[in-house]
């Protein structure tokens, strides 16, 4: 059962995905239907992230307000009406509407959707259950990328309103399957229904589920019992000593994950590939099918490393692995050696195993653990605007710096950001998996610096 409820919830990631992915391949069809200049071009494209940026600051708030599970219905709809929109329109304003949409409802769902999961999931699952989200992120990245192929391929294979119609079928199963779904344990309980919130625990958990459910909700109770004693709304807990240190985990998680340079492999592949001299129809392929292809089957196995490595040894590999790699590319673009071509191109697919493996899923996996409730919402918010303000500027200054310090020197600069990750991690991300969001809740409040909380024996 709780599987499923997360695949429901992680559904929103797809459509994260398939929206990053499907751009490259429709937007030349869109400039020429509707006549768009650059500038023209240029508005309409930036409304998305700053839909987004915009509507994930404040998804926290509105989390709290009228509970997890409202928002996460609401993410369908609007993203529903925005491919209408899509569809239906000739006129620039709608289609600049729509974009505005879609970002709304994609920076809504980065904030609910691990939030929901986190809420609702066993601790010994947790993170795995998180890790959904990121699969189906992934997922809509490979199809939307199979979709702009076989375009590219069969001139015009499905028209562009058409590929932004395929949206709609994970829209219309999410809106569905969340019309099922429970709302948040611990948001019931932050509302003093601990009847509802025990009856859903006890849903939840199905094996010993009366017992557990009872001690689940306990815990839950008196943990908020503690949070409001100290009576701070939102905004000043998450700013309060004790919860700054897990904000800058949250927010610099997210900052390390873009500044690895992964949109830029995930946006220009085919032009990088190109420059590696690699260039031709095949490259192109390679650099979308197969880059889409590793990144979905590595999330795959981090699925599982989650929890049997653990959060930090993970991250720890990961930032060391998209390091290594991107330097080697870097040296190779650097130093111009063309016959060396492949081996940069291996390394492009090493360096998008080791971000999926690792920098993808555990940013999501940590921003709803790392916050105490009270300060969920909010933390959330600022973790998710984090990543989509990085990840706009990280997108936009590519070609600025490709054309003017040149490719080597442009990801050496991504592998240096690599480097200050694994040692920010090392000093100040701690351990989470296997502890309740309660047992996280109680070690911040204990007042023990933030990095020394861990599974211990668990
Ligand atoms: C990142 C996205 C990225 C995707 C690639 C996500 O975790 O937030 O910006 O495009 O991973 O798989």
């Amino acid at each position: 059962m709780i599987y499923l409820i997360a695949m429901i919830a992680a559904l929103t990631g797809f459509l994260f995905g398939f929206d990053e992915g499907i751009m490259s391949g429709v937007l030349s069809s869109i400039q020429k239907d509707f006549g768009l200049d650059d500038k023209q071009t240029g508005f309409m494209m930036g409304l998305l992230p700053f839909g987004a940026l915009a509507s994930s600051l404040i998804t926290g708030k509105l989390c709290d307000w009228c509970g997890r599970l409202s928002v996460l219905r609401l993410v369908p709809v609007i993203f529903a009406l925005a491919i209408f929109l899509v569809i239906g329109t000739h006129s620039y304003i709608a289609l600049c509407l729509a974009r505005l949409l879609l970002g709304v409802s994609i920076g809504m769902s980065v904030v609910v959707s691990p939030l929901y999961i986190a809420e609702t999931a066993p601790s010994e699952i947790r993170g795995r259950l998180i890790v959904y989200f990121q699969l189906a992120i992934t997922i809509g990245i490979l199809i939307s990328y199979i979709l702009n192929v076989l375009n590219a391929s069969h001139e015009m294979y499905l028209p562009w309103r058409w590929m932004f119609g395929v949206g709609f079928i994970p829209a219309a199963i999410l809106f569905l399957g969340a019309l099922f779904l429970p709302e948040s344990p611990r948001w019931l309980c932050m509302q003093g229904e601990m009847d509802r919130a025990e009856a859903v625990l006890r849903h939840l958990y199905t094996a010993n589920s009366n017992k557990r459910a009872k001690e689940a909700a306990d815990e839950i109770a008196e943990s908020i019992r503690k949070e409001h004693l100290q009576r701070k709304n939102q905004w000043k807990a998450l700013f309060s000593k004790k919860v700054r240190p897990c904000l800058a985990v949250g927010v610099l998680l997210f900052f390390f994950q873009q500044m690895s340079g992964i949109n830029v492999i995930i946006y220009y592949a085919p032009i990088i590939f190109n420059k590696l001299h690699l260039g031709g129809h095949m490259a192109s392929l390679l650099a979308t099918v197969g880059v889409g292809t590793v990144n979905v089957l590595l999330t795959l196995v981090a699925m599982r490393w989650v929890e049997k490595m653990g959060r930090r040894p993970l991250l720890l590999l990961g930032f060391a692995g998209t390091a290594v790699s991107l330097l080697i590319i870097a040296i190779i673009s650097f130093l111009g050696i063309e016959s060396l071509g492949w081996l940069a191109a291996v390394c492009v697919f090493i360096y998008i195993a080791f971000f999926a493996v690792s920098l993808g899923p555990l940013p999501w996996v940590m921003m709803p653990e790392v916050f105490p409730l009270n300060a969920r919402g909010a933390g959330s918010s600022c973790s998710a605007a984090s990543n989509w303000l990085f990840n706009t500027l990280v997108v936009a200054t590519f070609p600025i710096l490709l054309q003017n310090i040149g490719i080597g020197l442009t990801f050496a600069f991504y592998a240096i950001a690599c480097v200050v990750g694994y040692l920010f991690a090392m000093r100040y991300v701690p351990e989470t998996k296997y502890l309740s969001l309660e047992e996280i809740e109680a070690h911040i409040h204990s007042g023990k610096p933030f990095r020394t909380l861990n599974s211990g024996n668990k």
